[in-house]
């Protein structure tokens, strides 16, 4: 019976290790420019692994998994206006413009791509520029205002 009991210890034991490396793998290099953004500018509102941080706004890995890179990149660059949430008493949550430039913001989008959504992509401070153009041509034409 002790012996059974220190075998099953032992098994929770092993499991516990196993599943604590598995859910830590980050395959992104911890000392890269997208890491260090986040560190200095994203990590007060979304914590380190994007779970939130102080006030409390986790980003939602399930939407992130799915989400069309070029759209992940524009909420970065542009912020969000924050959808009203069941539990948020109409309060909105909204996200600032990243204050950085298109290879910060190129490089910050990959990082949390990869560590957060596990999802391997390679964005260039040209693919921002693009997206941040396409996004005022469409608010343009929305406008209807030529250039
Ligand atoms: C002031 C707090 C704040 C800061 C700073 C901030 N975010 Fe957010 N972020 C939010 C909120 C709130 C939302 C949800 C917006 C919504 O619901 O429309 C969000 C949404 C997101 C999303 C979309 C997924 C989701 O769950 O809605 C991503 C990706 C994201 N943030 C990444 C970042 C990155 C990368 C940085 C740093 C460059 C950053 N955020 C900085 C508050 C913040």
């Amino acid at each position: 019976m002790i012996r059974n009991t220190a075998l099953f210890l032992g098994l929770v034991a092993i499991a516990a290790v196993v599943w604590s490396v598995s859910g830590d793998a980050v395959p992104e290099p911890p000392n890269g420019r997208g890491a260090a953004v986040y560190r200095e500018y994203c990590f007060r509102c979304h914590g380190t692994n994007g779970e939130g941080g102080e006030g409390r706004y986790p980003i939602r890995e399930h939407l992130l998994v799915s989400m069309d890179v070029d759209t992940v990149i524009s909420t970065i660059a542009f912020g969000a206006s924050g959808a009203l949430r069941p539990n948020d008493q109409g309060v909105r949550k909204g996200m600032p413009p990243a204050p950085y430039n298109d290879a910060d913001v190129a490089e910050v989008t990959a990082y949390v791509m990869r560590s957060i959504a596990k999802r391997s992509v390679t964005i260039t401070a040209e693919d921002v520029a693009r997206v941040k153009r396409e996004h005022l041509e469409a608010l343009r034409r929305r406008l209807g205002t030529a250039n």
